[in-house]
């Protein structure tokens, strides 16, 4: 009886470690519309970390920020934020627990129903 209850802590331990999931994300260094133009790849993120998207804007003197591309990749800390430095500007979104999120967010929304 012992044994058994010893093989169970032992099952449940697996299960509760297994369980914690991993996301695999999407890593570009150039995404446009949709398509991943230059550094394609995948990377995987634990918990507390997310998948990150990152839009790129630069400025324009008539329609001020003007978007150009994104970046996908892994991120240690998940966290949304924005960062004006100079004449870029930059957006980040971030997200977890569903493969290849980062593909569908900011910029990127634009281009899922194709
Ligand atoms: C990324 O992962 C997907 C799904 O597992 C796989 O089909 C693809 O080949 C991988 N791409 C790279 C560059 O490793
Ligand atoms: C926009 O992105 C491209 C890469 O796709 C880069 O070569 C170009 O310099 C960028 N334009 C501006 C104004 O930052």
């Amino acid at each position: 009886l012992d044994r058994f209850v010893l093989w169970m802590i032992l099952v449940l331990l697996y299960v509760c470690f297994s369980a914690a999931p991993a996301t695999l994300c999407k890593v570009c260094n150039i995404f446009k519309k949709g398509k991943c133009l230059q550094g394609e790849g995948n990377c995987t993120v634990e918990e507390g970390a997310g998948c990150r998207t990152t839009d790129m804007y630069f400025f324009h003197v008539r329609d001020e920020w003007r978007y150009n591309y994104t970046q996908l990749d892994c991120s240690d800390t998940c966290r949304a934020w924005k960062l004006i430095r100079g004449s870029l500007k930059v957006s980040i979104f971030c997200c977890k627990g569903q493969d290849f999120c980062n593909m569908y967010r900011g910029k990127s929304l634009r281009w899922t129903a194709q």
